[in-house]
């Protein structure tokens, strides 16, 4: 046999033997494991840009921007370490085999050797309706471990945390602690130096990460480099119940925090081990409301004494919060499986972890905020047009947290703290500071921002029959109005909330908008009893939706369609400011243009959608699914399936993108990851 040949044979078999992983609803570009705020967002890359295709052995859990987070785990099964999580040096790698999701959990299957099977699921919880839950920034990796095989098996388990949780810089010092609470064993990680309200590489750097775990009589602990303690484990079995302590920085003989627990001999029940992850800070957001600027407090301050004492709660609450996550998980499944099938639940699962990741309650129980970062594309604090797409996952699973993202907005611009007669971008360029822009020279996106504040509003207070929230805002609403009476009809030169597609003059999508705000505002006129204000409004969005007819939607060609802008025939664009007037129930516009829009998307469809418009080949996730939301049930699963399908082949691997290409199904030369507008595609679900 010729050597060539036999190499390739070789690595022929070598790719069959190695055993390949089930990915259930999808193989998402990026797994989430701890997802839980802008902070604790830990996941693995699994697109081929830079994935290894989504196995938990073998790569390094990631912070969401790809810079590794040291997470591993190992198991001994009668004398051998093999590896379940993670890169570390040594140990052979365990098999996966199966990998799924649900809308708050990761669930992977592992074969070790043909002896035992692992099930380790990683859950974020999601709580929309329980405050003192949400507020808790903590995730539980729970790992089962059973015989396969039938015969019975000795077995040590473990688990470490690396320092690379507490810093985006790796030569920064870590300090750390072991201790022990209610009976559960915990390694306190931070900054020696801890810089309050700064981020570096987007992580925090502040505050105290906790890795904890039962202080079983079977459990030992240790501290250390890595080799040291996970090379203690490998050779033993067993960690020193030792404490490092030669503070040092992160990447300096790396130091990790370990346990190990004894399982003995394991036969066919399967065996629990829980890992709570999480951090503490204290003071979360830097805020000028209207007394001026403050530091407001994490929320679960309110509810718990200390770090120990949320760090316990959270880990002792397992069950109740399993089940809880688990009911928010059958819902979303029901109902995204009613309204449009599987391929809208494999959207929709994927994005609740990603959408509420991006948030943090901070305040106490009498005056708290929902706190939301722009994730990736420039780390806004409060983006209105990030809240806006974003928002249905919040009136979906509960309106009232639209409200508490909404209310430092007005805050803020009620207490005089900006200029301008048009509504704020953002409450501040870099989360954690929600310092506002006293100058008023924030991004200017005034018809966009505007029309979203209006529309917000009344869907909250819809949804949630709060008219008084229309009342308490009244005369801030309707200057934002007297704006878009002014500027919606012929919209100025401009951006809108696709900033990256350039500035535009008359854009059909952005004029109605500002024309459904209008109509918006008549709307909460009417409810507050304000009747005069009502009928002038309500007849000048009617006025203006009649004129748009004639100069935004090209009826000669065929089909007929919207074009990007007034009068520029051969463009068209996703037209998905329509959403709005049915999510208002507004019916301003003629039912016609919803069924001509649905009758044209699929004449211009690419391989993964249809592109955002026709300036570039690229779409955006969260616009589709607001126009799929309002067609027609064949173009609405069209929109559906080109991104579930889309998901499945993409070869991005960060956390979901909501920017893509719409032939290759790659960036556009624009690297979005993990912002929390796909909260969109809970579209459907938000409607009346
Ligand atoms: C893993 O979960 C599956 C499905 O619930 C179950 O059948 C199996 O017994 C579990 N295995 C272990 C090791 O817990
Ligand atoms: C927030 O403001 C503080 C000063 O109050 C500053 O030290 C910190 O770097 C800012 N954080 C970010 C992320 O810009
Ligand atoms: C293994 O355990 C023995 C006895 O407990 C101890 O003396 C030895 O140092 C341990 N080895 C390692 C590598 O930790
Ligand atoms: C209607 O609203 C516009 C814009 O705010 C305003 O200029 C006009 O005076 C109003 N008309 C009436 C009758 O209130
Ligand atoms: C907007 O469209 C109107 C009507 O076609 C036109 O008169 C006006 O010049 C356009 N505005 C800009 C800035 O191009």
């Amino acid at each position: 046999m010729e050597l060539p040949y036999f190499g390739f044979l070789v690595a022929f078999l070598i790719t069959l033997c190695r055993a390949t992983s089930t990915f259930s609803p999808a193989r998402p570009p990026s797994l989430p494991l701890a997802v839980k705020s802008p902070y604790l967002s830990t996941w693995l890359a699994a697109g081929s840009d830079g994935g290894n295709g989504g196995y938990l052995p073998g790569q390094w859990p990631a912070f969401w921007n790809n810079q590794i987070t040291g997470w591993t785990g190992m198991i001994r099964v009668d004398g051998t370490t093999y590896t379940w999580m993670g890169a570390p040096t040594g140990p052979t790698t365990a098999n996966q085999i199966a990998y799924e999701y649900t809308s708050t959990k990761s669930v992977f299957t592992i074969n070790v050797a043909g002896k035992v099977a692992l099930n380790i699921t990683f859950l974020s919880p999601i709580t929309p309706d329980d405050m003192k839950r949400q507020s808790l920034v903590f995730s539980y990796m729970n790992v089962e471990v059973a015989s396969m095989d039938g015969a019975t098996h000795n077995v040590q388990l473990y688990s470490d945390i690396s320092a690379e949780f507490i810093s985006g810089d790796r030569s920064d010092i870590a300090q750390w602690n072991y201790g022990t609470v209610d009976g559960i064993a915990y390694h306190q990680v931070f900054k020696q130096t801890q810089l309050l309200f700064s981020e570096k590489s987007d992580q925090g750097e502040w505050g105290n990460w906790y890795y904890a775990t039962d202080a079983v009589g079977s459990m030992t602990y240790q501290s250390g480099g890595d080799t040291d303690v996970r090379g203690a484990f490998t050779s033993n079995g067993t960690l020193a119940n030792s404490k490092d302590t030669n503070y040092r920085a992160i990447n300096s003989n790396w130091p990790v925090f370990g346990f190990a627990i004894n399982l003995g001999s394991v036969g066919s029940s399967a065996v629990d081990t829980l890992f709570s992850l999480g951090l503490c800070q204290t003071d979360a957001i830097q805020f000028d409301g209207k007394n001026g600027i403050v530091s407001l407090p994490s929320l679960w301050t309110s509810y718990f004494s200390d770090d120990l004492a949320a760090l316990s709660f959270f880990h002792k609450d397992y069950s109740t919060s399993s089940s809880m996550s688990t009911a928010l998980d059958n819902k979303i499944a029901s109902d995204s499986i009613g309204a449009a099938g599987q391929d809208y639940l494999t959207i929709t699962s994927l994005s609740a972890r990603q959408a509420f990741g991006a948030t943090q309650l901070v305040g106490t129980t009498d005056q708290l905020y929902l706190f939301l970062k722009e994730i990736s594309s420039d780390g806004n604090v409060q983006t209105v047009d990030v809240v806006f797409p974003a928002h249905p996952i919040f009136l979906y699973t509960n309106p009232t947290l639209l409200k508490l993202l909404l209310d430092p907005l007005f805050e803020n611009q009620e207490s005089g703290q900006y200029p301008n007669q048009y509504s704020m971008h953002d409450l501040g360029s870099n989360y954690p500071n929600a310092t506002g822009h006293p100058l008023g020279n924030d991004e200017n996106m005034p018809l966009e921002e505007c029309g979203n504040m209006l529309i917000m509003t009344l869907a909250y207070a819809q949804r949630a029959n709060d008219n008084s929230y229309l009342s308490q805002h009244y005369d801030k609403l309707k200057q934002w109005t007297s704006y878009l009476v002014a500027e919606a009809l012929y919209p100025a030169n401009q951006i809108s909330t696709d900033d990256f597609a350039g500035p535009l003059a008359n854009q059909t999508n952005l004029a109605l908008k500002g024309m459904i705000g209008i109509e918006a505002m008549a709307v909460i006129a009417k409810l507050t009893g304000n009747t005069a204000d009502a009928s002038n409004y309500t007849s000048i969005a009617h006025n203006y939706i009649a004129a748009w007819q004639g100069l935004g939607i090209n009826k000669d060609a065929s089909p007929p369609h919207a074009t990007l802008s007034y009068g520029a025939d051969d463009t068209h664009g996703l037209l998905y400011n329509l959403y709005s007037d049915a999510e208002l129930g507004l019916k301003l516009v003629p039912q016609s243009v919803y069924d001509m829009q649905s009758t044209f998307y699929p004449t211009v469809a690419d391989t993964y959608g249809v592109p955002l418009d026709t300036r570039h080949g690229y779409t955006k996730g969260d616009w589709e699914l607001f126009v799929a939301a309002i067609a027609s049930p064949s173009t609405r699963d069209m929109f559906i399936k080109d991104l579930a399908t889309w998901i499945n082949n993409t070869p991005t691997n960060l956390p979901l993108t909501d920017l893509y290409d719409a032939t290759s199904g790659n960036y556009p030369g624009i690297t979005f990851a993990n912002r929390p507008v796909v909260g969109g595609a809970f579209a459907l679900l938000a409607l009346p």
